[in-house]
């Protein structure tokens, strides 16, 4: 079946538009690759990428599945972009460059194939598209070549754009991680409160009905809640016991100093953790600090991280208190719905507790020695 010009057109503003809302790297490539091959009515289609050191190409074919590497000479792609051109070639066996271990091992018999090496903006190979078998006609034509070339360009930038953005992703994520345990570090705290915190505001955001990207987001920003910590002095963090009018004072400005911290950024997550560090100590009633926020003015990150917080400090050790048992815990929560908490969050953890219990358990302290 020959496609016109206006069926062909159609058909890429219907994938443009899909891609244009994929947010998951994963999914990105398999969806690049469905519209390659659906522009040159091909069986199959493999956009390849290559890496950064140009030793290797890797692919996705579809969600779930693992990535493929191979090595970057190989085959007929790898031939394909080692010269920096386009190639149709519908007798495939007949290839040399063609490796048919692919074929061996899959049962597919491939009969045709085009590639067409990609380009990014400054005219590098990135890597390449490949289709295999034609369908209903002998092979691939230059028409073919032609309207893959154009989609070629797209699959480029979107694959160029979405790399970058999962690395700034990437290292935003880490470099906050790396500052909530420096945070933690100083106080005795152990290492695994950022990473219960992290998971019980997330469970907590997705009980609450908040969009999975803010879920994300809450759960990587929440471990900064106490980064301000890192400018209290020793002498009133690591107090071995409680603190009088003047040490609390100075812990008290812990959540503005945070705040000043991360404040400067524009990162949406960086952002967020500006919020959290700020408003992890605000209370539902209007009695907590550092601004006496109440209700639904504190931010529903702030609400949320300040359960997570607060659950996780009393079923731990502190310098300055034992543990509490988990019945002190709940009676705590009961007492405090609609005074320090947020009373739906409050509901939402009685209504999961299991679910709270077994983060607690997965990510318990471990004491050596
Ligand atoms: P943290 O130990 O991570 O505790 C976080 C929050 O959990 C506390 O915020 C408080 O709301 C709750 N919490 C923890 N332990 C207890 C407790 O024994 N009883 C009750 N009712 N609530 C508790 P808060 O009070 O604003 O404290 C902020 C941080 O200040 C604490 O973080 C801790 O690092 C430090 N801190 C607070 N009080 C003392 C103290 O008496 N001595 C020392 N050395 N540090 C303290
Ligand atoms: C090749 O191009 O021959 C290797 C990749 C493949 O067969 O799918
Ligand atoms: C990391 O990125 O190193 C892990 C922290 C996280 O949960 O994002
Ligand atoms: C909200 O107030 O933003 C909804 C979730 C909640 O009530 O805690
Ligand atoms: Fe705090
Ligand atoms: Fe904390």
């Amino acid at each position: 079946m020959k496609r016109n010009a206006d069926e062909l057109l159609a058909l890429i503003f219907s994938y443009v538009t899909k891609i244009a809302a994929i947010h998951d790297h994963a999914r990105l490539l398999p969806e690049l690759a469905e519209m390659g091959r659906d522009i040159v009515s091909a069986e199959r289609c493999s956009v390849w990428v290559l890496d950064r050191e140009k030793t290797y190409l890797w692919t996705k074919v579809a969600h779930g599945v693992d990535y493929i590497k191979i090595p970057a000479e190989s085959g007929i792609v790898g031939n394909a972009i080692a010269e920096k051109r386009a190639m149709i070639i519908n007798d495939v066996y007949a290839d040399p460059h063609f490796n048919s271990s692919v074929d061996r091992e899959t049962g597919y018999k491939t009969e045709t194939m085009m590639v067409i090496p990609m380009h990014n903006s400054k005219d590098e190979v990135i890597g390449a598209m490949q289709v295999i078998n034609k369908k209903d006609e002998e092979g691939f034509s230059e028409d073919d070549l032609r309207h893959l070339n154009l989609a070629s360009t797209y699959v480029a930038e979107s694959i160029e754009s979405s790399l970058l953005l999962e690395e700034i992703d990437a290292t935003q994520r880490e470099l906050v991680y790396i500052m909530g345990v420096t945070g933690e570090s100083r106080s005795k705290e152990t290492g695994n409160h950022v990473k219960r915190v992290a998971e019980y505001s997330r469970l907590l955001a997705e009980l609450s009905g908040l969009s999975e990207e803010e879920c994300n987001v809450l759960k990587d920003a929440s471990p900064m809640h106490d980064l301000g910590k890192i400018a209290i002095p020793d002498a009133v963090l690591n107090k071995p016991g409680r603190f009088n009018e003047e040490e609390r004072r100075i812990m008290d400005t812990h959540a503005e100093l945070g705040y000043n911290i991360l404040k400067g950024s524009e990162r949406t997550l960086l952002k967020a953790a500006a919020i959290v560090a700020y408003e992890h100590h605000e209370k539902w009633n209007g009695k907590g600090y550092p601004n006496q926020l109440s209700g639904e003015e504190i931010h529903i990150y702030g609400r949320i991280t300040a359960l997570a917080d607060v659950f996780d400090a009393l079923g731990s050790d502190r310098v300055y208190k034992k543990a509490w048992d988990d019945e002190r815990i709940f009676t705590l929560f009961r007492e405090e719905r609609g005074e320090h908490f947020d009373p739906d969050l409050i509901d939402l953890f009685f209504a999961n507790q299991e679910q709270f219990l077994a983060i607690r358990e997965e990510f318990k302290d471990v004491f050596y020695g």
